[in-house]
């Protein structure tokens, strides 16, 4: 069967230094990548392209760098701690665990068959969709447990107690104590030191809301951005880096006087939807999605998501929707829960009106490993090339890991010595270059395609003569001569930096 545009995808990824499986030589870990020397470059361009484009381009936005465990009552406040769950089903067949609400839908009482234990070659087994409507989507069995909540914040504890060894040494007094009192016990045990891996970066702009407004002498309309690790323990994990238990989150909190977080709303929709194809993602396979009302978070008035067009494989073929960004109108009620649970005063005074008010948040909310992984699909290309397939990653240059290949045409006649003068030029400039001698300079091209190196310089014959080298350009393949002295400048202005 030929390779699916995902399967290209995952196997160039690991091939080029996008994304490894994390811990691979000890079997790997689900759900759990890491970055490679490509995909650490790829994403920290996106997650500087965002700071720069939601921080310094902008006098109205301040960032914040929050601690990722934090005081367990901010998830009391936020609702976390009660509502942060999905709904989890075992099948009985399979054995898959799965969330209900994203199991393929079918009509309650509807005949199925399935194979037994989800193998190919198990013997066929008939059944009925349960009255829930939806079947595992594993094996398609209707044979499921029922629904219960799974909290997915990752617990842990602090300080030099262990809860598990605490248990342990009560294990004997706890039998002689009626169920309900047991629970309890246990439950304050784990309670003393329990913390929390924080599942959103958003909370941390809430709680710091004081601490902005005094030291940063901001006034609504300002927002607080951040970047950083959030922490979900997702049931389902897929497709890569899509929905994983570890990722990073830039998200921003955009603090308004009531009654203007509409007109916000809509601008920051508009101006996210905008940041996306800015760095170069087609326009085609983007969409703005607005939440239905059964659809929104209990804290929100309205939401759109970002979405993009991956080309994930499913039932149905190739492709499918999924979210980059979330943008939320979170009201007022982040900051009046935690008002309400610390017992501070966290309304705004506007000295010229006189008028306070608890101001309403817009939040735009995006994935810095979702954003690295729509870029890098969306760049995928395959193209045929002289009789054979081109395969090109078409980063746009502020998002290409490697801006500049330095290569000499041949190793002798002092052309690598040229080639590394030029490295050390653009090195010093702080342009991400790499230099490569092996092997014949056309596949040296191809090399560097597939990294989605923007330009490859090549010293040749001509650079000894009069000082110019070749500059290929990634997309059009066309060459041109440039003088070698100046480089560093002209890749520079090519990257919209001076
Ligand atoms: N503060 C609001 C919030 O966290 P969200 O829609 O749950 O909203 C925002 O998350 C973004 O974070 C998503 O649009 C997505 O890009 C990213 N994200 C959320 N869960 C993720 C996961 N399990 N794996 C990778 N990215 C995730």
């Amino acid at each position: 069967m030929p390779e699916s545009t995902m399967q290209k995808i995952v196997s160039l990824a690991k091939r080029r230094g996008f994304i490894f499986q994390s811990s691979e030589i000890y079997g790997g870990l689900k759900a759990c990548y890491d970055y490679g020397p490509l995909g650490v470059e790829l994403k920290r361009n996106i997650k500087d392209a965002w700071w720069r484009d939601m921080v310094h381009r902008r006098d109205d936005v301040v960032g914040l760098d929050c601690s990722i465990i934090m005081h367990p009552d901010v998830w009391r406040a936020s609702g976390h701690l009660a509502g942060f769950s999905d709904p989890l089903v075992d099948c009985r067949n399979c054995k898959e665990r799965f969330r209900a609400d994203k199991a393929p839908r079918a009509v309650p009482g509807s005949a199925l068959v399935c194979r037994e234990g989800g193998k190919r070659d198990g013997r066929k087994l008939a059944g009925t969709v349960g009255p829930a409507g939806y079947v595992c989507p594993v094996c398609g069995s209707g044979d499921l447990s029922p629904e219960r909540q799974f909290n997915l914040m990752f617990r842990t504890s602090l300080g030099p107690v262990d809860p598990v060894q605490e248990i342990l040494d009560a294990l004997d007094s706890l039998v002689e104590l009626e169920p309900s009192k047991r629970k309890e016990r246990l439950a304050g045990i784990v309670d003393r030191t329990a913390v929390y891996l924080r599942p959103e970066t958003a909370q941390g702009m809430f709680v710091n809301f004081l601490n902005v407004l005094n030291s940063a002498r901001v006034k609504p309309p300002f927002g607080v951005a951040q970047c950083g690790k959030s922490y979900r323990n997702e049931i389902t994990t897929s497709n890569l880096t899509f929905r994983t238990c570890e990722f990073e989150q830039m998200e921003m909190e955009f603090f308004v006087e009531p009654g203007t977080d509409e007109h916000w709303f809509d601008y920051w929709s508009r101006a996210r939807f905008a940041w996306y194809q800015s760095l170069g993602m087609r326009a085609e396979k983007l969409r703005l999605r607005r939440h239905e009302k059964e659809e929104l978070a209990h804290y929100a008035k309205a939401c759109v998501d970002v979405e993009y067009f991956f080309p994930f494989e499913n039932p149905e073929g190739e492709g499918e929707w999924g979210e980059l960004e979330g943008i939320a109108n979170r009201t007022d009620y982040d900051l009046r829960r935690h008002s309400e649970r610390s017992r501070k005063d966290l309304s705004y005074f506007e000295a010229e009106t006189r008028k306070r008010y608890v101001p309403y948040v817009i939040e735009p909310a995006a994935g810095a490993d979702r954003a690295a992984l729509a870029f890098l699909c969306d760049a995928y290309a395959e193209e045929m090339v002289e009789g054979e397939i081109r395969t090109v990653l078409r980063f746009h240059p502020r998002l290409a890991p490697i801006k500049v290949g330095v290569l000499p045409l041949v190793r002798k006649d002092g052309l690598p010595e040229k080639a590394g003068e030029i490295m050390r030029e653009l090195m010093a400039a702080g342009i991400n270059a790499f230099y490569d001698e092996s092997g014949a300079v056309g596949r040296r091209y191809r090399r560097l395609d597939e990294a989605g190196t923007p330009w490859c310089v090549t010293t040749d014959a001509e650079t000894n003569a009069n000082g110019s080298v070749t500059v290929r350009e990634r997309d059009s393949m066309r060459q041109t001569r440039v003088p070698m002295t100046g480089l560093a400048e002209h890749f520079r202005r090519l990257l919209g930096g001076g």
